[in-house]
C-alpha cells in the first residue's frame, strides 16, 4: 500500500488507552462500572493526552472469561447501559479528538449464543457449521491456550456424539471462519460497529481464528478482512493480538505488501522488557529489537508494559523464564498457567519511581505506538486476593474516598474488589496526582505529550546505537525532517555514556526533552550523554535552522 496523505494514518503514532467499562467508574452506584461513567471520564483521558481509546469486550456475556465469551455481537451488557449510552461515549470522545476501537472476539463465541445453542440442536442444523466439529478429536492436538484448566481443545458433545474445538475455555466454542456465512457475519458485525463511530478493531485471539482445515492460505481471511474494513471506513484499522515471534508475526501484517493486520502487540519485545529489567542488562531489549522486521510503511507495532490478561512470559527460554519468576513473581501464587505473573509493574520493583518512569520513557520510545493499560498513569498495583487474572483487573483509583472513588455502592456490592495495601487507593490514586508536579500522573502527561511531539518514533527509520555499557539501551530514530535520540539505563548505576551519530551538520544541537539541557556535538557527531541510575532522556538532533519546538 502506497502512503499517500499520512493524516490518514492516524494509528502510526497513536497513544491507545485500554479500559474495561464495568471497572473503570459507577455512575449509577449499583457497584458496575458504566457507559454513562466513562462518558464523564473522557475528559481526564484528553487532559490525559491519549489519542485513542481501547475498549474491552461489554457485549452481553455470562462473564465466564472477563466478557470474551460473548452471546451477542450487537448488544451491550444491561449492567454497563444500552446501545444510546455507547454511542454518547463514542461522540464525547471523537469531540475531544479521542478515536475509539472496540475489541473483536470472533475466534469462538459463547456457548450460551444463540447460534452454539442451535448447533447443539443436532447435525442438520443450519448453525451446525458455524462451529468446528470432528467425530474423533485429531491425533495431535493443539495445546489448550490455558493448559492447566483444560485438558485439550475438543470437548465431546455427548448428544451428538461429535467433539467441538475450543482453542480456550471450552465454554468457548471456536467459530468455522472457513464458512462463508460465518465470515459474513464476521462483516456484518464489524459494518454495524463502524457504522455507530467506532475506529477500528483490537482482534482478539488472531492465531487460532485463522483456519488451518482449509485449502486456501489462511492469511487470506485476513486481506479479506482488511480490505473490508478499508472500503467501509477508509481510516479503520486492526490491532491484532498475535503473541507469536516476530518472523511469524511479520506473515500476520501481510508480510511486504502490509495488507494483513494494520497494527500488533509486539509480545516479544515486551517479554524482554521483563527479562532486561529482572537482570539490569538492557542486551534482551536491543536483540529483541534487532529481530524485528521492518514492516511496510502503513504498518505498526504495538508497544505496552502491561495488559488485561497475566504478564505472559511463553517466548522466553526456560531458564530466563524461571529467573523472571524468581524476581518478580516469587511466591507460587502470584504466578499463572506455569507461563505467567499475575502482577501489574508498580510492585514488581517496589513502586520505584526511578524505574516506573524509566520503563514508560522507554516503552514510550519504541519505535511505534505505545498502549496503555487504565490505572498505569497512576501505578496501581494488583490485587492478589483476586483469582487467576482478576488481580490486575481491580477498579480504577480515582480518590481516597469510600471504594477508591469507584463507587458508591457498598464493598459488597462491587463487581470486583478494590485494591488493598501500599498500592491501594489511600495511597495511590488520581485526586492526589493530578494537580502535584512530581507525580507518576504529571509525568505520564508529559511523556504523552512528548511522544505526540515526536512523530520520528512512530515513522522514523530505527537503529541501535553502539555505546559501552550493557545496561544501556541508546537508541535513534530519524525521518527526512527530524531525528530522536533516546538513551535508558536499566541498572542503577549512574553512566556517562558517550554516543556519536552519523551526518550531523556543524552547528547541530542535541536538545533534551525532558531536562533543561543542551548537548554541543564536536565535529566528529560525539557526545556524551549523562545518565542517573535507572535515569533516561530523550535527545531531539536540532540542525542549524530547523524551527520546530522542543
Ligand atoms: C485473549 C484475551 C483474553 C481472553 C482470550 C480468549 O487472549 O486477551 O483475555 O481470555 O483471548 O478470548
Amino acid at each position: 500500500m502506497k502512503v499517500t496523505d499520512t493524516s490518514d494514518l492516524w494509528w502510526k503514532t497513536a497513544v491507545v488507552y485500554n479500559l474495561d467499562v464495568e471497572t473503570y467508574l459507577d455512575w449509577n452506584d449499583d457497584g458496575t462500572g458504566d457507559f454513562q461513567g466513562l462518558a464523564h471520564r473522557i475528559d481526564y483521558l484528553a487532559e490525559l493526552g491519549v489519542t485513542c481509546l481501547w475498549l474491552a469486550p461489554f457485549y452481553p456475556s455470562p462473564q465466564k472469561d472477563n466478557g470474551y465469551d460473548i452471546t451477542d455481537y450487537y448488544g451491550v451488557d444491561p449492567r454497563y447501559g444500552h446501545l444510546g449510552d455507547v454511542v454518547e461515549v463514542f461522540r464525547t470522545a471523537k469531540d475531544r479528538g479521542i478515536r475509539v476501537i472496540v475489541d473483536l472476539v470472533v475466534n469462538h463465541t459463547s456457548d450460551q449464543h444463540p447460534w452454539f445453542k442451535e448447533a447443539l440442536k443436532g447435525k442438520d442444523n443450519h448453525f451446525r457449521d458455524y462451529y468446528r466439529w470432528r467425530d474423533t478429536p485429531p491425533a495431535n492436538q493443539a495445546e489448550n491456550a490455558f493448559p492447566d484448566v483444560e485438558d485439550g481443545t475438543w470437548f465431546l458433545d455427548e448428544k451428538s456424539g461429535q467433539y467441538y474445538r475450543h482453542s480456550f475455555y471450552r465454554h468457548q466454542p471456536d467459530l468455522n471462519t472457513a464458512n462463508p456465512e460465518v465470515r459474513d457475519e464476521i462483516a456484518k458485525i464489524i459494518g454495524f460497529w463502524f457504522q455507530l463511530g467506532v475506529d477500528g478493531f483490537r482482534v482478539d485471539a488472531v492465531p487460532y481464528l485463522l483456519d488451518d482445515d482449509t485449502p486456501d492460505d489462511p492469511y487470506d481471511f485476513l486481506r479479506t478482512l482488511r480490505r473490508y474494513v478499508g472500503r467501509r471506513s477508509g481510516t479503520g484499522m486492526l490491532l491484532g493480538e498475535v503473541n507469536l515471534p516476530h518472523d511469524e508475526q511479520y506473515e500476520f501484517f501481510g508480510e511486504e505488501d502490509g495488507d494483513g493486520l494494520t497494527m500488533q502487540f509486539d509480545f516479544v519485545t515486551n517479554q524482554a522488557l521483563y527479562l532486561a529489567l529482572a537482570r539490569e542488562d538492557a542486551r534482551p531489549i536491543a536483540e529483541s529489537l534487532r529481530s524485528r522486521p521492518v514492516l511496510e510503511s502503513s504498518n505498526q507495532w504495538g508497544n505496552f508494559v502491561r495488559n488485561h490478561d497475566e504478564l505472559n512470559l511463553n517466548q522466553l527460554s526456560e531458564e530466563d523464564r524461571q529467573f523472571v519468576f524468581e524476581q518478580f513473581a516469587p511466591d507460587e501464587s502470584m504466578r499463572l498457567h506455569g507461563r505467567g505473573i499475575r502482577r501489574r509493574l508498580p510492585p514488581l520493583i517496589d513502586g520505584d519511581p526511578r524505574r516506573l518512569e524509566m520503563v514508560y520513557s522507554l516503552m514510550f520510545s519504541l519505535p511505534g505506538a505505545p498502549v496503555l493499560y487504565y490505572g498505569e498513569e497512576i501505578g496501581m498495583g494488583e490485587n492478589l486476593d483476586l483469582p487467576d487474572r482478576e488481580a490486575v483487573r481491580s477498579p480504577m483509583q480515582w480518590s481516597d474516598q469510600e471504594n477508591g472513588g469507584f463507587s458508591g455502592a457498598s464493598k459488597r456490592k462491587l463487581v470486583t474488589a478494590v485494591t488493598g495495601g501500599g498500592f491501594g487507593p489511600e495511597y495511590v490514586n488520581v485526586a492526589q496526582q493530578r494537580h502535584a508536579e512530581s507525580s507518576l500522573f504529571s509525568f505520564f502527561r508529559a511523556l504523552i505529550r512528548t511522544y505526540r511531539n515526536s512523530p520520528e518514533i512512530g515513522w522514523g527509520e530505527f537503529s541501535i546505537v553502539e555505546q559501552p555499557f550493557d545496561a544501556v539501551l541508546a537508541h535513534t530514530m530519524r525521518t527526512e525532517t527530524g531525528q530522536l535520540l533516546a538513551v535508558h539505563n536499566l541498572g542503577s548505576e549512574p553512566h556517562t555514556v558517550p554516543v556519536a551519530l552519523d551526518d550531523l551538520e556543524p552547528g547541530t544541537r542535541v536538545v533534551d526533552l525532558f531536562h533543561d539541557h543542551i548537548l554541543e556535538p564536536d565535529e566528529k557527531g560525539r557526545f556524551d550523554v549523562p545518565l542517573d541510575g535507572y535515569g533516561h532522556r530523550w535527545l531531539r538532533v536540532v540542525h542549524p535552522g530547523d524551527k520546530r519546538l522542543t
